[in-house]
């Protein structure tokens, strides 16, 4: 391939690493600025001159909006800089495709960009492709740049692409010997408001929030995200029912707040693919401990929000009732992520070890 005719491998080979990195760092930053749910991934890119220096920054403000490689090409017009000879650094692979907007990588080499570098592969099959016809058109492509950085943001809509079923989060909120709720079903509540306050943020966050219909009958919760002064965030997650009895009519899910989805079905794989068909790429699980053991025992928590609250209640529901460990090396076992502190109460964030097939596993015995 005749690089010299388009004059551009010359200006890419002048952008250092570090510079590239530092912009990719920078990129990862504006694309968390996006919001985390919407069908569509959070993608941030930031155009280098020659000699390493910004041009111009853009990220994807969610479904419908400009993609981040066009806003920054755009942001650089306005400017009145000449995005031809620059470096685009961009978090996730420009995609190749019409879906609201036009093909990303096409604007890119209109742009009479030099080089391209992506921290990862674009899975999505309809998508896919950007690297290869930027290469096509004689720019140099580089794939991987903080990687894993770029992975980890975009852990729910990867895995949702990937495997066409939602990135699954169970929440629980117990007492410190693991209760969800006293003898006689009470629950509100167990843990403080600053944990209650930061749920509701992730609730914020997701595409859509299961209960089961236990919990339905016996809380009547709204499954809104609030805000501390008990409005509601701008974006409310779809509201997901599984089970077979009904709704009632007079429910606050029925109320102000997302969408309402009822499920009638125990088959959590029929639950998880309705889910994906409909472009929800993170699940929030909110109990109670019948749809919570249930999907363990299927395999199909991703993640684990423990709010652990120092409260001592003896007796009650567990967060989880059993689901086949008869002894300690066949504990369901995860890896903590991180511990944070809320008030009184502690969050313990953590995950199952992937498997080859994408979906988490318990581990082998000799991994415990
Ligand atoms: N502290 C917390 O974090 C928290 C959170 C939520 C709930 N809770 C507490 O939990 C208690 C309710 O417990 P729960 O276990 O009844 O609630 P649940 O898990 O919300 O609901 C259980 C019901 O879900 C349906 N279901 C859906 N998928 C199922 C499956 N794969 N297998 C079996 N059943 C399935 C069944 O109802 P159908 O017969 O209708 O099919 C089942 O009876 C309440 O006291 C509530 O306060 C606490």
């Amino acid at each position: 391939m005749d690089h010299t005719e388009t004059g551009r491998r010359s200006d890419a080979r002048t952008v250092g690493v570090q510079a590239v990195e530092d912009a990719m760092r920078r990129a990862l930053e504006l694309a968390a600025e996006g919001p985390a749910h919407g069908p569509n991934p959070r993608v941030g890119c930031v155009l280098l001159d020659p000699a390493g220096r910004t041009v111009a920054e853009g990220f994807h403000r969610g479904a419908g909006t400009p993609h981040a490689e066009a806003a920054a090409l755009a942001a650089a017009r306005a400017a009145g800089a000449d995005p031809r000879g620059t470096t685009a650094v961009v978090t996730l692979e420009p995609c190749a495709h019409h879906g609201r907007t036009g093909p990303c990588a096409d604007a890119l080499i209109e742009a009479g960009v030099a080089a391209v570098h992506v921290a990862v592969a674009d899975p999505n099959p309809v998508a896919t492709g950007g690297a290869d016809r930027l290469r096509a058109a004689g720019i140099e492509v580089t794939t991987g740049t903080l990687a894993e950085e770029g992975e980890e943001l975009l852990r729910p809509w990867l895995h949702a692409v990937r495997t066409g079923r939602p990135w699954v989060t169970l929440k629980l909120a117990t007492s410190l010997d693991g209760r969800v709720a006293a003898p006689d079903g009470t629950s509100r509540w167990i843990t403080g408001s600053a944990a209650r306050a930061h749920a509701h943020r992730v609730r914020a966050q997701v595409d859509a929030i299961a209960v089961g219909s236990g919990t339905v009958l016996t809380d009547d919760p709204s499954l809104t995200a609030r805000t501390l002064d008990g409005g509601l965030f701008e974006h409310q997650p779809l509201r997901v029912v599984v089970g077979t009895r009904a709704v009632p009519d007079g429910a606050r899910l029925r109320g102000p707040g997302g969408p309402l989805l009822h499920l009638p079905t125990h088959d959590l794989d029929e639950v998880l693919r309705t889910l994906g068909e409909r472009e929800v790429r993170h699940l929030l699980v909110e109990g109670g401990p019948t749809l919570a053991t249930a999907l363990l025992a299927a395999y199909a928590v991703d993640e684990l929000h423990a709010y652990v609250a120092p409260v001592l209640l003896g007796a009650g529901a567990s967060a989880v009732a059993p689901f086949g460990v008869t002894t300690i090396g066949e504990a369901a076992r995860l890896a903590t992520r991180s511990v944070t502190r809320l008030g009184d109460d502690v969050l313990l964030v953590a995950r199952r070890a992937p498997t080859q097939n994408g979906r988490p596993a318990r581990p082998t015995k000799e991994e415990i």
